[in-house]
C-alpha cells in the first residue's frame, strides 16, 4: 500500500468508527428533516427556534424510553400548547411554536430521527446568544450560553 492508499484506507477507517447508523426510519426522516431545520438551525441569526441539539436533550430527560419521547414530540409538533412545551428559556425567547400540521406517519419519521441523530453542539448559536445578550445587557444569559460554549465547544 502506497502512502495515497493508506491514506483513503484510513479515512474509510475514521468514517466507519466515527458515523453514526440511523434506523431505516430515522434515514428517511432525515430526508424530511428541512421541514424543521427551516426554524431549528442552529446557525440561524436572528434564531427562529431552538437549536434541536437542545430539543433532543430536554426531551430525553423528561421521558422514560423511546416511545414516549416519540408520543410527546409528535402531539406537541402537531397542536404545542403552553402546558405541553417543556423549553421554558426557547418559549421566553421566541413564544410557542406554530402547529405542523403534518400526517402523524410523517412526523413519527422525523422524530424517529430527532430521537437518533448526534446533532453536533450548537457552538454558533451560543456565541451569537452570548453578544445578544450583552447587548441586551442580559448577563445571566450572557453567562449561562458562555458555560455551555466552555463546556461543550473547546
Ligand atoms: C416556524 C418555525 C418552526 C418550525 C418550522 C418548526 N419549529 Fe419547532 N419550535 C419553534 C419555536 C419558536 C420553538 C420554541 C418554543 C416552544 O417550545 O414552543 C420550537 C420548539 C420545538 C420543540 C420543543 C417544544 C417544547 O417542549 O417546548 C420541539 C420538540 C420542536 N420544536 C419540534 C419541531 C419539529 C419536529 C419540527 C418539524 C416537523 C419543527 N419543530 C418545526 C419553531 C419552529
Amino acid at each position: 500500500m502506497n502512502t495515497a492508499q493508506l491514506a483513503v484506507f484510513m479515512a474509510a477507517v475514521l468514517f466507519t468508527l466515527s458515523s453514526h447508523a440511523l434506523s431505516p426510519e430515522a434515514e428517511e426522516g432525515k430526508s424530511f428533516f428541512a421541514t424543521c431545520d427551516v426554524c431549528h438551525n442552529q446557525s440561524n441569526n436572528p434564531a427562529l427556534g431552538p437549536p434541536m441539539w437542545g430539543v433532543q436533550r430536554r426531551y430525553r430527560k423528561n421521558t422514560n424510553s423511546p416511545e414516549e419521547f416519540l408520543n410527546k414530540m409528535v402531539s406537541f409538533v402537531k397542536a404545542p400548547t403552553l402546558e405541553a412545551a417543556i423549553h421554558d428559556e426557547a418559549l421566553a425567547q421566541l413564544g410557542l411554536m406554530p402547529p405542523m400540521a403534518l400526517p402523524d406517519e410523517f412526523l413519527r419519521k422525523i422524530v424517529t430521527y430527532i430521537l437518533e441523530e448526534q446533532f453536533p453542539p450548537p457552538c454558533d448559536h451560543w456565541k451569537m446568544a452570548v453578544n445578544k445578550a450583552k447587548e441586551k445587557g442580559d448577563m445571566a444569559h450572557a453567562q449561562k450560553d458562555q458555560r455551555q460554549l466552555n463546556r461543550f465547544c473547546n
